[in-house]
C-alpha cells in the first residue's frame, strides 16, 4: 500500500474527519473497515445485519481495531416496522400460505439445506425496539460518525451530536434529503439508483446535483455505482465532498467473501444487478442468481413487505452463504460491481482509486495546458 499517496484533492470534510482521501467506506466487516481505515479513507461499519448480543464485542473489535483512527457506524432505520420486540417464529405464524407453499416448493427444487450457524437472518425481526438497542450501543462507542439508511430518528440525531458524534444520513431522493436537513443531519450521503443496497429510483448522477442544492453549506457525499478514482474526482468536480462506496470492497480478501460469491462479483456486470423486492421487502439492487431470477418468473407471487420477506426467505438466504451455494448465492451490489475484476486487497483498492484520482486531474490539466 502506498501510504505516502495523497489525493489531488482534499475537500474540507477530510480535514474535519482527519482522513487523506475523500473516499467512504461502507462495509458489514471490521477487517475491511479497519484497512479502509489505515489506507487513509474513513471506514462505515455496517450493522444492520448483526445479533444483538453480539454488537457490543463487534464494537468493542472495532474500536480497538481501528486504532485511533476515525470512523463510522451504520444502522438502517426503516419507520414501517413493528414497535415491539417480536420473535421471528410469530412473524413466520403470520406468512401468507401462497407465499410459504412458493419458497417452500423453491427449497425442494433447489434443495436448499437448512442453515446450521446462528445468524441475523434466521432469528431477528426488525422492530423498533430492536432498533433501540443499537442505537444504544453505537451512541456508547467511540465512533466518530453515525450513520442511517433508510430512516431517520430525531432522537438519535439529537444524542449523536451532543456525544460530538457527526450525523450521515444516506438519501435517495430531494424529498428525503430535505427531511434530514430539517433534522439537523450534518452530512448528506446521495444514494443514486445505481448503488448496491436498499436504493430509490434515481440514478447518482442526477440525484447528486440536486441534494447539493437542497443542501446548502452542508456537504454532500456521492454514492452509487462508483467504483474508479475517475469517478471518485467527478463527482468531487459536482460539489461533493467525496465518494461513498460499498460493492467494492466485498472483492477484498479483508472482507472474506464466500468463494462462489466472489467469483460471481468477478464475472458480473452491471447489467447482471438488478432491483427486487425478494430480498428484504424493500427495493434493494442486488446480483442476479437463480435465487432472484425465480422471484421474477411467471407465477411467483409478489415479494411481502419488510420484515415480513425476510422471515419467509431469511433461512435461505443464511443458508446459501453458509453452504456458498453456487447457483443460489447473491448479495446486495450495485452497478459499480463492473469494478470487481479479480481478488484483491482494500489497500491496492484505495491505491487504485487514488491512482485514478490522479490521473483524471492530470488529464484534465492537460487539456487545458494544451489550450494556452
Ligand atoms: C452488501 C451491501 C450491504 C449494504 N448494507 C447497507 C446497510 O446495512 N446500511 C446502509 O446504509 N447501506 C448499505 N449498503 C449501501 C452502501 O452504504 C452504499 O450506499 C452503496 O453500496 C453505494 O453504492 P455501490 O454499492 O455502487 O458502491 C449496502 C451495500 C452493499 C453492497
Amino acid at each position: 500500500m502506498n501510504i505516502a499517496s495523497e489525493s489531488p484533492v482534499r475537500p474540507p470534510l477530510c480535514d474535519r474527519l482527519g482522513i487523506r482521501h475523500p473516499i467512504f467506506g461502507f462495509s458489514h466487516s471490521v477487517d475491511v473497515c479497519a484497512a479502509i481505515a489505515r489506507a487513509g479513507g474513513f471506514p462505515v461499519l455496517g450493522l444492520a445485519r448483526e445479533l444483538p448480543h453480539e454488537i457490543p464485542h463487534i464494537l468493542a473489535e472495532a474500536s480497538e481495531r481501528m486504532a485511533g483512527l476515525p470512523y463510522g457506524i451504520d444502522l438502517m432505520l426503516p419507520s414501517q416496522v413493528p414497535d415491539e420486540a417480536a420473535s421471528i417464529e410469530s412473524v413466520r405464524a403470520q406468512l401468507p400460505a401462497p407465499h410459504v407453499a412458493f419458497v417452500d416448493g423453491l427449497r425442494d427444487r433447489f434443495q436448499v439445506k437448512p442453515p446450521q450457524r446462528p445468524s441475523f437472518f434466521t432469528s431477528q425481526v426488525r422492530t423498533r425496539a430492536l432498533f433501540d438497542a443499537q442505537i444504544e450501543a453505537v451512541l456508547d462507542s467511540d465512533a466518530r460518525g453515525v450513520a442511517t439508511a433508510i430512516g431517520l430518528r430525531a432522537d438519535l440525531i439529537e444524542r449523536a451530536k451532543a456525544r460530538g458524534k457527526l450525523t450521515f444520513s444516506l438519501v435517495g431522493s430531494v424529498r428525503h434529503a430535505r427531511k434530514a436537513l430539517d433534522m439537523g443531519v450534518e452530512v448528506l450521503v446521495a444514494q443514486g439508483y445505481d448503488a448496491g443496497g436498499h436504493t430509490g429510483t434515481v440514478g447518482t448522477l442526477s440525484l447528486l446535483p440536486q441534494v447539493i442544492a437542497e443542501a446548502g453549506e452542508v456537504p454532500v457525499l456521492a454514492a452509487g455505482g462508483i467504483a474508479t478514482g475517475a469517478q471518485v474526482l467527478g463527482v468531487l468536480g459536482m460539489g461533493a465532498q467525496g465518494a461513498w462506496l460499498g460493492t467494492l470492497w466485498m472483492g477484498a480478501k479483508e472482507n472474506h467473501t464466500p468463494p462462489a460469491l466472489l467469483q460471481r462479483l468477478i464475472a458480473s456486470g452491471s447489467e447482471d444487478t438488478l432491483i427486487t423486492r425478494a430480498h428484504s421487502g424493500k427495493p434493494c439492487r442486488v446480483v442476479r442468481s437463480d435465487w432472484i431470477d425465480a422471484w421474477n418468473e411467471p407465477g411467483a407471487p409478489a415479494p411481502l413487505g419488510m420484515p415480513l420477506q425476510q422471515a419467509l426467505t431469511g433461512d435461505v438466504f443464511a443458508s446459501m452463504h453458509e453452504f456458498d451455494d453456487a447457483r443460489l448465492i447473491y448479495e446486495a451490489a450495485g452497478q459499480s460491481v463492473f469494478g470487481i475484476e479479480r481478488e484483491t486487497t482494500v489497500g491496492e483498492q484505495m491505491d487504485a482509486l487514488v491512482d485514478g484520482m490522479r490521473g483524471a486531474w492530470e488529464r484534465m490539466r492537460g487539456w487545458d495546458a494544451h489550450r494556452r
